[in-house]
Order: structure tokens, then sequence, then C-alpha cells
């Protein structure tokens, strides 16, 4: 029988390296990865090539000509770029509709929240200010991932979207030892509210593997699918770290008015300057912070309620990574780090000011890569 064959968007990426793995690992599938022309040389690509994916080299801004081209042959569109390309999706949802694409994936992959002033990264609609009343705000982008979904719908063009639960890479503390910061992104030295929100937490490397399952599923076709591993708290997570470490780690619990003027803080400063990552980096943290530590959205029942299929129904007998033996080879030195690879670019920092608290929030997400130290000395 003749592979499904998917182009997946974004391959040199995070999520779209999982999700690479995974199609490669279950074997029904043939990988077409889309790629920048610069940077159809990176390390991740040549590597995806040598395990025999084939690269296909266009910018998601190409032409729809372009764009149909780079879907020849195509059964299933998988999209993982990154927070700021959203919208660059959509003259790719519209080619795949002309070509008639089997199912179409856009770029879901994050936690589960409503739309409508919750997280920025979500919305179809201008955030307001923190809380949802008071003035509204001043000419501001929509961003994001609802408004590529609702054009994929307005085009009746075959859907899943999915989303996943926090990344194990970034749930856990540091430790006072310092022997886990080689794989650590975020600073991750908080508690949110009192730390006992229930929150879904997903293995970045087992996306891939959910992704493989819900794609060749009928049952997903047209629907929202949440993949998770397991549900935890903050609590739990420092504990089990405690415990496997036999450090003692601080609990500088951060309460629910600090999270609420911190995202009313990262709007204001996104909103001044939008196209800013040092401005709209700190905001989809806080507005994470806002949804999973306070709101608890990021929870299996809520995102039932919002009309997500569970991976935990619907594959009862996967077999997720374990987050005791993650958290073990964390500790152990084995893991292996996510973003290691970014910088901000400089062309960035000369067009916009930045301010101490924004500084601040910044160093929270990236505080010890080079690219940022220097960012900052700058
Ligand atoms: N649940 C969680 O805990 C969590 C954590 C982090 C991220 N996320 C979500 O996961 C999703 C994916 O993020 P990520 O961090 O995995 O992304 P990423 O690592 O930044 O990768 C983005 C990819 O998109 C590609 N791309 C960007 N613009 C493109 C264009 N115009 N044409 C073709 N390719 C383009 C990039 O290609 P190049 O190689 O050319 O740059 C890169 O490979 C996002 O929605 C993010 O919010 C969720």
């Amino acid at each position: 029988m003749s592979k499904t064959r998917v182009l997946l968007v974004g391959a040199a990426g995070e999520t779209g390296g999982s999700i690479a793995n995974g199609l490669l690992e279950d074997g029904s599938f043939e990988v077409i990865g889309l790629v920048r022309p610069s940077s159809a040389h990176k390390p991740a690509i040549l590597r995806l090539q040598e395990r025999g994916v084939q690269i296909r080299k266009c910018d998601l801004k190409a032409s729809e000509e372009q764009l149909i081209e780079a879907l020849a042959e195509i059964d299933i569109v998988v999209s993982c770029v990154g927070p700021a390309e959203q919208q660059d999706q959509i003259p790719l949802a519209k080619a795949a509709k002309r070509v008639g694409i089997k199912r179409f994936i856009p770029c879901g992959f994050i936690t589960p929240t409503p739309p409508g002033g919750v997280m920025w990264l979500r919305d179809e609609v201008r955030t307001l200010p923190f809380p949802l009343t008071g003035p509204g705000t001043k000419h501001f982008p929509p961003p994001q991932k609802e408004i590529v979904y609702n054009q994929i719908r307005q085009i009746w063009l075959p859907y899943t979207l999915i989303d996943v639960g926090w990344w194990y890479q970034l749930s856990y503390p540091r430790l006072p030892s310092g022997r886990v910061d080689y794989a650590m992104t975020s600073g991750n030295d908080e508690i949110i509210g009192e730390g006992n929100v229930p929150t879904a937490l997903t293995d970045l490397r087992d996306i891939g593997r959910f992704v493989a399952l819900i794609i060749k599923d009928p049952r997903t076709l047209n629907k929202k699918v949440l993949a998770y591993n397991l549900v935890s708290t903050q609590n739990k997570i420092y504990d089990l770290m405690e415990e496997i470490s036999e450090e003692k780690i601080d609990r500088n619990y951060v309460p629910e008015e600090t999270i609420n003027s911190r995202v009313l803080a990262a709007r204001q400063a996104s909103e001044t300057y939008p196209f800013d990552p040092i401005k709209f980096i700190p905001r989809y943290l806080a507005e994470y912070q806002y949804s999973w530590g306070i709101r608890g959205d990021n929870n299996p029942e809520y995102a039932k309620y919002l009309g997500y299929h569970l991976t935990s129904d619907l594959y009862p007998d996967f077999k997720p990574t374990d987050f005791r033996e993650y958290l073990e080879s964390v500790i152990r030195g084995t893991a292996k780090g996510i973003y290691q690879d970014r910088t901000i670019s400089r062309k960035h920092q000369r067009h916009f000011p930045r301010t101490e608290s924004s500084d601040s929030l910044y160093t929270r997400i990236f505080p010890r890569t080079e690219s940022s130290e220097s960012l900052m000395s700058r």
C-alpha cells in the first residue's frame, strides 16, 4: 500500500522536529519538508534528508503558484511555524483547498484556552487590557491562530486542530546546584498562585507520535484534539524534583495580583511595539502563566468542555514518555535542551527601545543564552 504523503512545514523547529520523528517512526507516511530556501542547509534539515525526508524549498510568503507547486501530490499538510508566523499559513491553506488536500493541520500545539481576551497567541480578536473591561487598545495587528482556523473553516478545507499540554521540557524548576541549567530555556523559579492548579503536560518528543495517530484517524477529521501525557500541579512537580535530586528548592509563590499586573504591563508594552520580540515574548509568557496558572485552562476536563477530543480517550494504549523518567534524565545530565540555537536579531534591537521591566520579563525566558546575554549588554 502506498504511504500517505505529508508536507511538514517547520521541520527544523522544535515541534516540527518531533513531528518529523513521529511520522518517520510510525512508518505509514512519506514525509516531505517544506523549508525556506535560506534554511535548507540547517543541520536539522540535512539530518532529516539523511533519514529519507524529501525537501521542497519554498517560503510560506511565496506566490500562490509556488505554493501550489509545493503541494503537488501531497495528501496531508502539517504546519508548525513559530508564534510570529501564524498568519503566513493562510495562503498555504488557500492553495491547499485549490489542490484538494485531504487534511490540513494548522499550527496549534499550544495549551487550550478559550479565544477572546486570554491569550493573544490564540486570539481572533484584539485582546483588551487585563481585566477584560476598561479602555480599548490602540491600533493593534491581530496575530493569531484563531484567525487562521476561521479562514480554514470559511473555505471548507478539511482540518484537525491539535493542541498539547505544557511541554515537560519547560515545566521543571531550577535546582540550587545549577545542575539542570544546561537543559533549561526559561528561568522557572516561580510557582504561580498557590501552585495547586492542575495542568496538562506533554513531552515535546511525544507530540509527533500523537500526530501520527491523530492524522490517520477518521474520528479526528474537522475536530480539535488535546494531546497530553498526564495532569500535575507545580507543587507536585517541585516535590518530584526535590525527591529525585535530593535538593531543597525555594518555593517562590507569585500571587494572582502580581500575575495580573504582569499581564497588563506586558500587554501595554507589546501594544506600543507589537513587532518587537522583547515585547511580545514576555506577553506570551505572562498570558501563559495567567491562562494555565491562574485560570486553570490547561486542564483536560476544561478542554473537553471547550469541544476537544482527548488523546487519553482516543488512544488508551498510547505509552507516553514517563515524566519521572524524563526528570531523572534531566538531573542525570543526559536530557536534550530546547531552543539552544536561537538568537534575536540585532535589527529588532535597534528599532525598539527597551525598558527595565520588559528586559526583566524577557530574561525570565531566555536567561542564559549567549544571544540574550549579548543582547542585554548592548
Ligand atoms: N505547549 C507548549 O509548552 C509550547 C512550548 C513552545 C511552543 N509551543 C507552540 O508550538 C508551536 C511551534 O513552535 P516551535 O517553538 O516548535 O517553533 P520553532 O521551533 O520556532 O519553529 C518554527 C519553524 O517554522 C518555520 N517557518 C517560519 N516561518 C516560515 C515561513 N515563512 N516559511 C516556511 N517555514 C517557516 C521555521 O523555519 P526556519 O528553519 O526557516 O526558521 C521553523 O522551522 C507554536 O504555536 C508555539 O506557540 C508550545
